[in-house]
């Protein structure tokens, strides 16, 4: 079976972290989104791997990810010009995919879970596409999809419905056969212009041929706004160290919910409290206090400041009498201040350089 990651797309309501890169290569704990869903397919023994890559800086996930060698899978990479739908993405991979089941996953999604299992019973099953549900408190904002309640089948499935008949959120992996190329081929442009997933799966509906769903286990997130990444990074802080998949480096120190990475100094009047993972050469201190749920990357040194629930991306400068919260910096930033203590919410796209 092979697998699809959707690298394209625009991530507007994530600038201006995405003025610089796909927004799938934002790191989660330290690792780009799209790594995990990588990672996925690989523990679920799919190797043979499809990168869908956009307009934003496609360069930069070519020279992430190469060939694949150094994450044990094979890549091909599919351009796409614009980003004209997940159905528009995936009729791309047509030939990749020949005559194959294969799955989609959207990069921006990440699955506590994985997805063995259901890999597992998709690839046993004779069923025309698997689509996994999740429940979801704000049903406006994804497709929706409505169980009939006698027969426990798919009823309809709606992208983003304004008044909402379920809450259970379709997520952004799908188990798919080639059938669903024919289907994308009658679809028109929905009312935001894109080939809509949601469509193909309806009219795949429409047609008589048959689709499964499961219920999502553990949590899922799409990582769509800045609130979604922290509480992304929040979800996978909390599961290091319990879960390997979600240990990064194997040369870290890894105490309890605190990954260290090497090289990394904390001065001794610092205090970390986890869950935290602070990555490999970094200076933190004198007088730091970070957590918790904080990511910190590379190369970053951070001298006189409190951090919590951040993302502090590599080759970052803050030495500053400052508190930072909820606030993701990313690569390359400084952030300096005069000795009067202050809070700060902040938003930095890549190299920004702040005094405050
Ligand atoms: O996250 C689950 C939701 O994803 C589903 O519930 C919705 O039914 C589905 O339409 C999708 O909704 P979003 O509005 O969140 O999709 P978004 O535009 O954010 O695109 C999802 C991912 O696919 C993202 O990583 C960008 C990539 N993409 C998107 C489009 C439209 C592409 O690579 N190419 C594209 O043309």
């Amino acid at each position: 079976m092979k697998g699809i990651i959707l690298h394209g797309g625009h991530g507007t309501r994530l600038r201006p972290l995405t003025h610089t890169g796909p927004k799938q290569l934002l790191p989660i704990a330290n690792k780009p989104m799209s790594q995990y869903a990588l990672e996925d397919f690989r523990e679920a023994g799919i190797t043979d791997i499809g990168i869908i890559i956009g307009d934003v800086y496609p360069e930069k996930v070519k020279e992430y990810y190469g060939n694949g060698e150094n994450f044990g899978v094979k890549i091909t990479y599919i351009y796409q010009d614009k980003p004209k739908g997940i159905s528009h993405a995936i009729k791309l991979c047509n030939e990749f995919v020949g005559n194959e089941k294969f799955v989609v996953y959207l990069g921006d999604n990440i699955l506590r879970k994985g997805l063995v299992d259901y890999k597992n019973n998709f690839e046993t099953s004779n069923t025309d596409a698997m689509i996994l549900l999740c429940k979801v408190d704000d049903p406006t904002r994804f497709g929706i999809a409505e169980i009939n309640s006698e027969s426990n089948k798919i009823k309809k499935i709606t992208e983003k419905p304004s008044e909402p008949q379920s809450d259970l959120a379709v997520i952004g992996v799908y188990f798919l056969t080639p059938k669903i190329f024919t289907i994308i081929d009658k679809l028109k442009p929905s009312a935001r212009g894109e080939l809509e997933i949601t469509e193909a799966l309806q009219l795949l509906m429409d047609e008589n041929n048959s689709i499964k769903y499961e219920t999502v286990t553990g949590w899922w997130k799409d990582t769509g706004t800045p609130e979604d990444i922290l509480h992304a990074n929040q979800l996978v802080l909390d599961s290091i160290g319990k879960e390997n998949q979600f240990v990064i480096d194997k040369e870290s120190k890894i105490k309890d919910n605190v990954v260290i990475g090497k090289g990394t100094e904390l001065s001794s009047d610092s205090s970390v409290q986890g869950p935290i993972i602070i990555g490999t050469n970094c200076k933190v201190g004198p007088n730091v206090r970070l957590g918790p749920n904080v990511s910190v990357g590379n190369n970053s040194i951070l001298t006189n400041c409190t951090i919590t629930n951040s993302i502090i991306m590599e080759n970052c400068q803050i030495s500053a009498n400052v508190n930072l919260s909820n606030s993701i910096i990313a690569n390359g930033s400084q952030i300096e201040a005069n000795n009067e203590q202050s809070d700060h919410e902040l938003l930095l796209g890549e190299r920004s350089q702040l005094k405050i």
